[in-house]
């Protein structure tokens, strides 16, 4: 696990660049992204990029993360509207192309069409990662099993709090969620993970410094050969580093 200290606005700087040697090897990479605040100055620097001509997503297949169960796709706190409108209206990539777990169909076959999907695809080349406070990746909450694939989750009340903010209510914020699962997640070849701010100080101490646990799902990172995670200063406060 290699482990980058900047400034948001240079971590955002950073990983794109990540993103644009990628593009530039192999444009039909197939890319996972992510939701939730931290990566909105990147996905702000892709589209930078994009319209300075420098990459191209023409070739490029995605897989989100994950997907509030009982959300239709056109809801604007459904994940699915949050990567559109942040991300893949201003960028040259194929809608069909797109992938995100289903908030609606979650049987037992659509869950397994994700990891099938994602297979046939080639795998994933570089996945990116948010951190929950409680140390959640996706939504894969603390307990769940590192052999995990893509599954629905019951959202801790912890994490249902923290994303009220996005919702007029803590009610109305689902209680389950679809998400790759943490085997999933390891599957990709490599693994970008961005923790701003000191909320997530305790969680990245545990995923950098703690024994590699369900508890901390993000701990697992550690069993990865290619993870690179990027703090800023607050975030990376409690590492002994
Ligand atoms: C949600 C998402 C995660 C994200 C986390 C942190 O729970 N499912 O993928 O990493 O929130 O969000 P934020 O970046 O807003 O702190």
């Amino acid at each position: 696990m290699k482990i980058i200290i900047d400034t948001p606005e240079g971590i955002a700087e950073q990983a794109a660049a990540i993103y644009k040697e990628i593009l530039d090897e192999k444009p039909n990479a197939v890319l996972g992204f992510a939701t939730g605040s931290t990566p909105l100055d990147l996905y702000a620097e892709l589209i930078n990029l994009y319209k300075a001509g420098e990459i191209s997503f023409k070739d490029v297949t995605t897989f989100n993360l994950d997907e509030y169960v009982g959300l239709e796709p056109t809801h604007d706190q459904s994940y699915r509207y949050f990567m559109d409108t942040n991300l893949f209206n201003h960028i040259d990539l194929d809608p069909e192309s797109v992938h995100i777990p289903s908030g609606i169909d979650t049987s037992a076959d659509a869950l397994a069409g994700y990891d099938q999907a994602i297979a046939e695809a080639g795998g994933v080349d570089m996945q990116l990662l948010g951190i929950g406070c409680n140390g959640h990746i996706g939504f894969n909450e603390p307990g769940t099993p590192l052999e995990s694939l893509t599954h629905v989750v019951e959202l801790t009340q912890n994490t249902r709090e923290v994303n009220a903010r996005f919702f007029d209510s803590l009610d109305d914020v689902p209680t389950h969620a679809a998400t790759m699962g943490i085997k999933t997640v390891m599957n990709a070849r490599k693994l970008l993970l961005i923790a701003l701010g000191e909320s997530k100080a305790d969680a990245i101490k545990a995923t950098v410094e703690g024994p590699v646990t369900a508890d901390c799902p993000a701990s697992v990172l550690q069993l990865h050969p290619d993870a690179i995670v990027f703090c800023d200063e607050a975030a990376a406060s409690k590492l002994s580093l």
